[in-house]
């Protein structure tokens, strides 16, 4: 059984607050688990789905989601258990994701099991969009584990709403521009969320180095996820503009990178 990954284009952490986001399912990403009798090693939060679920058996896991770095390996691999054993898929995702990090929102979960692009908004259904742009996503894992915990309690204490409001007002501009196909538009948005995201210290001098760095050759640029590390996700209007980026850019220390068609 399987599930795949998920990006979050604009939204994240005002989504926690009520705000809508943005996010679409990255299908070029997967994390597969199967039961086996040999002992193999569990981590604790494998334990703890595994209890859940009720499952005695060992569970191997086979993943190309990298851990802690904003794609929603959590919650893919939370999913992945609950379709495995035919349960509750939403309720385990999402006892899974508190958890795993206190307060959730459920956009993960709701992006991840769908499998398609949706305007997620906490306690209202949600919206199914085509994302088509007719341009490039360069997901850029710059290798730092982050704790999206850490990330949602340290925004909560800086209570900054005037903050997350812009970040709300963004994402909302930003669903018009991607209806419209315009990604000039939405590349400059995803800078504006991400100048939002570092006011919220949410960003570091790495991450400030390699988005600066990736915009030489892009239309925009922010941190995907909880930020304090994890991923960063460039826009590009084409190919040729996104391996320029990444020859620009491999230099710098990354742990790995995709291309996603947007
Ligand atoms: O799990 P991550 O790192 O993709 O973060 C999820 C997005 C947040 O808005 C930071 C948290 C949430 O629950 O929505």
């Amino acid at each position: 059984m399987q599930a795949i990954a998920k990006m979050i284009l604009f939204g994240e952490h005002s989504v926690v607050y009520g705000k809508k986001a943005l996010a679409i399912p990255i299908k070029e990403l997967k994390l597969k688990v199967k039961k086996q009798k040999e002992k193999i090693y569990q981590n604790e939060h494998l334990e703890y789905i595994k209890g859940l679920l009720n499952i005695k058996e060992y569970i191997k896991v086979k993943s190309t989601i990298p851990i802690s770095r904003g794609l929603g390996s959590s919650a893919a691999l939370a999913i992945s258990l609950a379709r495995l054993e035919g349960a509750d898929v939403e309720e385990i995702s999402k006892l899974s994701e508190i958890k795993a990090h206190g307060n959730p929102s459920g956009i993960d979960t709701a992006v991840i099991l769908n499998e398609k692009a949706l305007i997620f908004e906490k306690g209202k259904n949600n919206i199914y969009l085509d994302v088509d742009l007719g341009g490039y996503i360069v997901i850029i894992d710059t290798g730092i584990m982050s704790s999206t915990k850490e990330a949602v309690d340290m925004v909560k204490n800086l209570n900054r709403m005037d903050i997350i409001d812009e970040l709300g007002n963004i994402t909302e501009k930003a669903i018009i521009k991607i209806k419209e196909k315009d990604i000039y538009s939405v590349g400059k948005l995803m800078n504006k969320a991400q100048f939002n995201l570092r006011k919220l210290k949410l960003s570091n001098t790495f991450l400030d180095k390699i988005i600066k760095k990736a915009n030489y050759n892009s239309l925009g640029t922010k941190i995907t996820g909880s930020g304090l590390g994890g991923c960063i996700i460039s826009l590009c209007k084409s190919k040729t503009q996104a391996k320029k980026l990444i020859k620009n850019i491999l230099k710098e220390g990354i742990e790995n990178y995709w291309i996603v068609k947007v």
